[in-house]
């Protein structure tokens, strides 16, 4: 009930004229660009709001974040697993529902809204629960592994840092707009934990497989997380720019004009 409300609303607000700059409806809070205790409740609000994308639009929703195909290239002659693993159809459920925003830091000037600026997101996640198909080839021991099938993994007390650098750039319609250049973040992760179907037929051996998969986590933990978190990374840069696309830079803000 409240997805369809929050689906209908813009189109409300748009027909009553009440739109805000863009794709901002005016009942979200806009803040002041020098009123940093406003910004987190800001952030709380777009990511409630724009957390299933806007459709039309082409802009993709973050619950769950679809992140495609991953490769990873796990263990080596000294570990008991070795295996090539192809993640496809990777999804991180409780992504957008689970996102809690607890600081954001915006350096943007108050009087020149052409200079880049950076905005520093602290957010974190209680769990995220990733889904994906899966193919290996590897081996297990000397048993050798030819498996497709289902993998899930659980991440739990996701803390991310991201700093994103916004540059405004004029564009045809006359509006400005941010380009968002690049993102950086850094992460620290609770625990994680995978599963997999059918990595052998039989079940016991299966289950024996994961265990020794979690067992040896550390050594796959270089592979996966750099990997998995560029991925997180560039699909927001990716959403993100997209919003940005659709709001002018003018109208993120409340009291802003751009000369
Ligand atoms: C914000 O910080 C970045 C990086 O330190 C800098 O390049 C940029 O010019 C700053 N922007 C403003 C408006 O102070
Ligand atoms: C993996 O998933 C199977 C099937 O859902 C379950 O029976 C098994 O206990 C799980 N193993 C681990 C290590 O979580």
């Amino acid at each position: 009930m409240l997805k369809i409300a929050l689906r209908v609303l813009p189109l409300i607000l748009g027909i009553c004229g009440t739109l805000a700059q863009g794709y901002i409806p005016s009942a979200l809070v806009r803040c002041s660009v020098d009123d940093k205790n406003c910004f987190k409740t800001q952030a709380e609000q777009y990511v409630k709001y724009y957390k299933n994308g806007i459709p039309e639009h082409g802009i993709p929703g973050v619950e769950p974040l679809e992140l495609g195909a991953l490769n990873f290239r796990l263990g080596n002659s000294n570990s008991p697993l070795q295996m090539e693993l192809e993640a496809t159809n990777v999804a991180v459920a409780n992504f957008g529902n689970g996102l809690i925003v607890d600081s954001l830091q915006i350096n943007a000037s108050a009087t020149d809204l052409t200079t880049p600026f950076n905005v520093i997101w602290k957010i974190s996640f209680p769990e995220l629960d990733i889904n994906a198909d899966y193919t290996l080839k590897g081996k297990f021991l000397i048993l050798p592994m030819n498996s497709k099938g289902k993998l899930k993994a659980k991440l739990t007390k996701v803390v991310v840092t991201a700093t994103c650098f916004n540059q405004p750039e004029k564009r045809k319609d006359g509006n400005t707009y941010l380009k968002i250049v690049k993102i950086g973040a850094t992460e620290s992760i609770g625990s994680i934990k995978i599963n997999f179907t059918n990595l052998f037929k039989d079940a016991e051996l299966n289950e024996a497989t994961v265990k020794v998969f979690n067992d040896e986590f550390s050594t796959f933990e270089g592979e996966i997380k750099p990997k998995l978190m560029n991925a997180i990374t560039r699909k927001m840069k990716s959403v993100l720019q997209k919003l940005f696309d659709v709001m002018p830079y003018e109208g993120l803000f409340l009291n802003k004009k751009v000369k």
